[in-house]
């Protein structure tokens, strides 16, 4: 049975075009169910069937509670085995959180703990790192702050600015974002009370997404 995927994006939705590639050239066993977002005008909206599209304008809500209460309504109504925020720029609140609790995955452009929030590159320039990347974890309502399942790094170049970090990293997140999302569809990754495992060993230390796009799930197997 296919992974059932409602997919959060409030932008360009390009993590979100990688996992319908994928489904496309059958390299992975899911469906995107829904793709739902808080700017009506996201092009992201515009890479999948319109009956698959929902938005509403979250600044007309009169507050948080009441637009997460409208989306969460909408993303239950597809029945998602996993609901991925990717490139999703609104804070989820706690009760969205609490209802899909479990079953909540966001791709961040970081290598948190380190940078949660925005301006990731900036800050991680700004620190001087010599390397960078981005974490897939599972959301909490502490914000970025979830069990990091995997993690993708880049080596900080002499001249990088934001941009050229932010445009080098974005198809290794595609890849780690993919990369996990297969671990799930074989059933190989699961979450219990804010913890995830790989073949049901805890993921104490996140998986790290090799240049040939796989995962080291040898990482997570303890040794004897
Ligand atoms: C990506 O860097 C993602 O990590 C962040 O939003 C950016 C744009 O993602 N959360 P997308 O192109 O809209 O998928």
């Amino acid at each position: 049975m296919s992974l059932r995927l409602a997919v959060l994006a409030s932008g360009q939705g390009s993590n979100l075009q990688a996992l319908l590639d994928a489904i496309a050239r059958e390299d992975l066993d899911a469906r995107i169910v829904g793709v739902l977002s808080d700017q009506p005008a996201a092009p992201a909206l515009r890479r999948v069937p319109e009956n698959l599209r929902w938005s509403l304008d979250a600044t007309s809500f009169a507050d948080r509670a009441a637009f997460d209460s409208e989306l969460a309504d909408a993303v239950a109504a597809r029945a998602p085995d996993w609901v991925i925020c990717a490139g999703y720029m609104r804070i989820l609140g706690d009760a969205f959180i609490a209802r899909f609790r479990d079953r909540l995955l966001n791709i961040h452009p970081s290598l948190l703990p380190k940078y949660r929030g925005l301006r990731t590159h900036a800050r991680a320039l700004a620190a001087g790192d010599s390397e960078h990347g981005a974490s897939v974890h599972l959301v909490v309502p502490e914000l970025d702050a979830g069990a990091v399942i995997a993690q993708v790094r880049i080596a900080v170049l002499p001249g990088d600015t934001a941009q050229t970090l932010a445009q080098r990293l974005l198809p290794r997140e595609h890849a780690l974002l993919l990369a996990v999302l297969r671990l799930l569809a074989e059933g190989r990754v699961t979450e219990r009370d804010g913890l995830a495992s790989c073949d049901g060993h805890p993921l104490f230390t996140p998986l790290r997404l090799d240049s040939a796009g796989l995962l080291d799930t040898a990482d997570a197997t303890p040794t004897r």
